[in-house]
C-alpha cells in the first residue's frame, strides 16, 4: 500500500482532511472521456488494457481525486458466466435474461478467461499511476447483479421479474446468487493479487428488498465476497444503496467500510454504523447539476461540521454521477474538500 490521504484514512489513521473520490467519476461528466467515447466504444474502452488504464486515470489528472476506481462495469460477471450482453443508449441489456430461472440457471458456466484483460489493465494502471493515489477495485454485490440477469434490463427500475423469481422461488435465487458470488469471489481476490487498496462492492439495488430479508438473504453471500478479499489483506468497502436502517447491521464482519447514500445525514448514519465501521458519502450527486452554488455551499458547511471528528470518513457522493452533472461543480468540490481546514 501505498503512504497517501486515502490509504491512511481506510487504516484509520487521521489525516489533516478526508480523502475524495467520486463513483463514476470516469465515465459520466468528463469532457476528456466523452472526446474518447467519440472514437471508442464503451466495449472498445473496457476490453483495451491501455484505454482502459488511460480512461481510469482521466480523473486523476483532470480532477485531481484522491483515488482512482478501475474503468469496467459490474455486469462483466454475468457475461463471464454466459449471458449475452449489449451496452445500448438505453443502458445495458441482456439477450436471454434468467426469466425462465428454473430451466436457464444450470446454463451458467463461468468462463475466467473472460476477465482476464481486466487484471492486465490493473497492471497498467499500477504502473502509470502517481504513487500518492489509491487504486479501487470493484464488483457488483450478489442481488444487484442477480437483478440485472433475471430482469435482462435497466428501463424497469423497480426490477419487477427479479423480484418475483426472489420471492417466488428461494432454492433457484439461492442458487444463482451463490453462482455469483463464486465467481465474484474469485474476480476479487485475483484483484487483490494485481495491487488494488480497496475494494468496492456496489449493492446499488439493496433498496429493493425489505432490509431483515437483505440480511437474512444476501448478506451470508456478501460476507463471502468481503472475508476472501480481506483475507488477501485489501479492506472493503461495502455500498448497500437504499438499504436503511438495515445499515445497524453492517459491522467489522462485514466490512471496513459502508458506503451511505443521500437519504440519511452523515451524523444519522455514523450514528447507527458500527464504530469500528468508517463511512463513505454521501453528497446527492443531483446537488452537482446546479448553476448557483448557494445550496451547493449549504451542504457542504454540514459536511466540514461533520469532518472535524470523523477521521475514517471518505467523501464521497451518495450514489454516481448523473449525466447532467457539471463538471465545474465537481471541481469545486474538490477544491473545497483540499483547501478547507477541517479544524482536525
Ligand atoms: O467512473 C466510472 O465510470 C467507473 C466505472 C463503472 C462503470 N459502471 C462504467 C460504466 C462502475 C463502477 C460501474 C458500476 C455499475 N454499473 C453499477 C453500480 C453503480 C451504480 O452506478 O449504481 C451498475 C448498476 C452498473 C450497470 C450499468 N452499466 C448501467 C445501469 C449502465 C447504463 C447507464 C449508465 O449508468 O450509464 C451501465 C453502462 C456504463 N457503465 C457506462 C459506464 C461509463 C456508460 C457507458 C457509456 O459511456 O455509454
Amino acid at each position: 500500500m501505498s503512504n497517501t490521504i486515502f490509504t491512511d484514512t481506510l487504516k484509520g489513521i487521521k489525516r489533516e482532511r478526508p480523502p475524495v473520490w467520486f463513483m463514476r467519476q470516469a465515465g459520466r461528466v468528463l469532457p476528456s472521456y466523452l472526446k474518447l467515447r467519440e472514437q471508442y466504444s464503451f466495449r472498445e474502452l473496457m476490453l483495451n488494457p491501455e484505454l482502459t488504464a488511460e480512461v481510469t486515470l482521466l480523473p486523476v489528472n483532470d480532477l485531481g481525486v484522491d483515488a482512482a476506481i478501475l474503468f469496467s462495469d459490474i455486469l462483466v460477471i454475468p457475461e463471464a458466466l454466459g449471458m449475452d450482453l449489449k451496452f445500448t443508449e438505453k443502458g445495458p441489456i441482456f439477450d436471454s435474461p434468467l426469466q425462465d430461472a428454473v430451466n436457464q440457471y444450470s446454463s451458467l458456466q463461468p468462463d475466467v478467461t473472460k476477465l482476464e484483460h481486466i487484471y492486465k489493465a490493473l497492471d497498467v494502471i499500477r504502473e502509470r499511476k502517481p504513487a500518492d493515489v489509491g487504486l479501487i477495485g470493484f464488483c457488483g454485490a450478489p442481488f444487484t447483479t442477480f437483478c440485472y440477469m433475471v430482469e435482462g434490463n435497466s428501463a424497469n427500475h423497480t426490477f419487477s421479474k427479479a423480484i418475483k423469481l426472489f420471492y417466488n422461488n428461494p432454492d433457484i435465487s439461492a442458487k444463482i446468487l451463490e453462482i455469483i458470488t463464486d465467481l465474484s469471489i474469485h474476480y476479487a481476490v485475483e484483484q487483490t493479487k494485481h495491487g488494488i487498496d480497496v475494494f468496492q462492492l456496489f449493492e446499488t439495488h439493496a433498496g429493493l428488498i425489505p432490509s431483515d430479508l437483505y440480511m437474512e438473504r444476501i448478506m451470508p453471500h456478501v460476507s463471502r465476497i468481503t472475508n476472501a478479499v480481506r483475507a488477501n489483506n485489501v479492506p472493503v468497502i461495502f455500498f448497500p444503496k437504499g438499504l436503511g436502517l438495515g445499515l445497524a447491521q453492517v459491522n467489522f464482519d462485514v466490512a471496513d467500510f459502508v458506503g451511505i447514500d443521500w437519504q440519511y445525514s452523515l451524523p444519522e448514519a455514523r450514528a447507527i454504523v458500527d464504530k469500528k465501521v468508517g463511512v463513505q458519502g454521501n453528497l446527492d450527486p443531483r446537488i452537482l447539476s446546479i448553476d448557483d452554488r448557494t445550496m451547493l455551499k449549504k451542504e457542504l458547511a454540514k459536511f466540514k461540521a461533520f469532518g472535524k471528528d470523523n477521521y475514517n470518513w471518505i467523501f464521497n457522493t451518495g450514489h454516481g454521477f448523473s449525466p447532467d452533472n457539471k463538471v465545474d461543480n465537481v471541481k469545486f468540490v474538490i477544491d473545497w474538500v483540499k483547501s478547507t481546514d477541517w479544524g482536525r
